[in-house]
């Protein structure tokens, strides 16, 4: 029979099989699946498993340290960290649409990602040969539903190595569905905030800033999103609402009035919407009593903002992220 138990079970024992005495690495990103591939990698293999995280800077409130101290409290993984928020900033400075820095973050998080991996092989030497990855039955499906040798990221060449080494895919979640993934996380003892984690884009606040991205706008758009997330929890809606990008728009300013004078600041935009699968989505209707309390909160403490605005289009014809 079906149970969480047994798809441990069988993974790590499949994962044992696999990999055998080499060792693997896998990058983390804050997200639910890479968390539970690695965990359950880690149950299996050990310490012959490395994990990498990128620190790209573009990260919500507390995100971070999840994985630094939470996650590998949680599981006891060996963790190399990579701090790149300066050469993400550097990066995205100047730029201002949306698929350029899409772009630029995608570039520079696999330079990054590439560097750490050759890094851990000069360590470990060419023993490493295992890439864990978080790929969902979903992901198979829609890629056409190959064996991990047969698409283009399996055999996963890394710029800057001897041609002879090729990382083999390690894939423990090829076929769970989402639902299941956070039950398997659960059983693995993962903290909550990491296991029933909305969704989140790879570039993070990166596309959550109209406008250029800087240091500045990075860490107020950090502090409305944390205010907006904490006030969702304590009314209780994480579970209602799909997800609540939180925008800052840093190349529009309006007038307002504030203490004694009257400012010109910036609106941060709230976009909670309800959804199954994120191909369509509704505007969620919140209560008002709530989204007073997040403007109010907004409002009060955080610098150069002076309103807050709710996204009331469903999707389409709006998308769910603003860029
Ligand atoms: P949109 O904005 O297209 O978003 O309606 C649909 C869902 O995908 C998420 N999203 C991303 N997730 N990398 C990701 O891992 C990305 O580049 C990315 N862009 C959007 C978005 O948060 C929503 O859940």
């Amino acid at each position: 029979t079906w149970t969480t138990g047994n798809i441990v079970e069988e993974q790590v024992a499949a994962i044992r099989e696999q990999v055998g005495d080499k060792r693997a690495i896998c990058g983390l990103s804050g997200g639910v699946d890479s968390a539970v591939a690695a965990a359950l990698v880690q149950k299996a293999i050990g310490s012959q498993l490395t994990c990498v995280y990128v620190d790209h800077g573009l990260m919500r409130k507390g995100e971070t340290e999840q994985v630094e101290k939470d996650f590998v409290a949680a599981t006891g993984v060996q963790l190399k960290v990579v701090d790149a928020q300066e050469r993400f900033l550097n990066a995205l400075a100047g730029v201002s649409d949306p698929e350029a820095k899409r772009k630029i973050i995608g570039r520079e998080f696999i330079r990054v990602f590439e560097q750490a991996q050759l890094e851990i092989l000069q360590e470990e030497g060419p023993a490493v040969a295992f890439l864990v990855q978080g790929t969902l039955y979903p992901d198979v499906v829609e890629s056409g539903g190959g064996t991990g040798t047969a698409n283009i990221k399996s055999h996963h060449n890394v710029g800057g190595l001897p041609d002879d080494i090729e990382f083999e895919l390690v894939e423990p979640l090829r076929q769970l569905f989402k639902d299941e993934v956070r039950m398997v996380g659960q059983e693995l003892g993962l903290p909550d905030e990491i296991v029933h984690r909305q969704p989140f884009p790879g570039p993070g606040l990166g596309i959550r800033i109209v406008g250029e991205v800087t240091k500045d706008r990075l860490d107020l758009l950090r502090e409305a999103d944390a205010i907006a997330r904490q006030e969702l929890t304590a009314a209780g809606l994480d579970r209602e609402i799909w997800q609540c990008p939180v925008v800052l728009l840093a190349d529009v300013r309006s007038v307002g009035v504030q203490g004694d004078g009257r400012t010109y600041g910036h609106p941060i935009v709230l976009r909670p919407v309800s959804s199954e699968d994120a191909m369509t989505a509704d505007w969620t209707r919140m209560p008002y009593d709530v989204l007073a309390r997040i403007s109010t909160r907004i409002t009060n403490e955080v610098p150069d903002v002076n309103r807050v605005v709710l996204d009331c289009t469903s999707k389409p014809p709006g998308t769910i992220e603003w860029e």
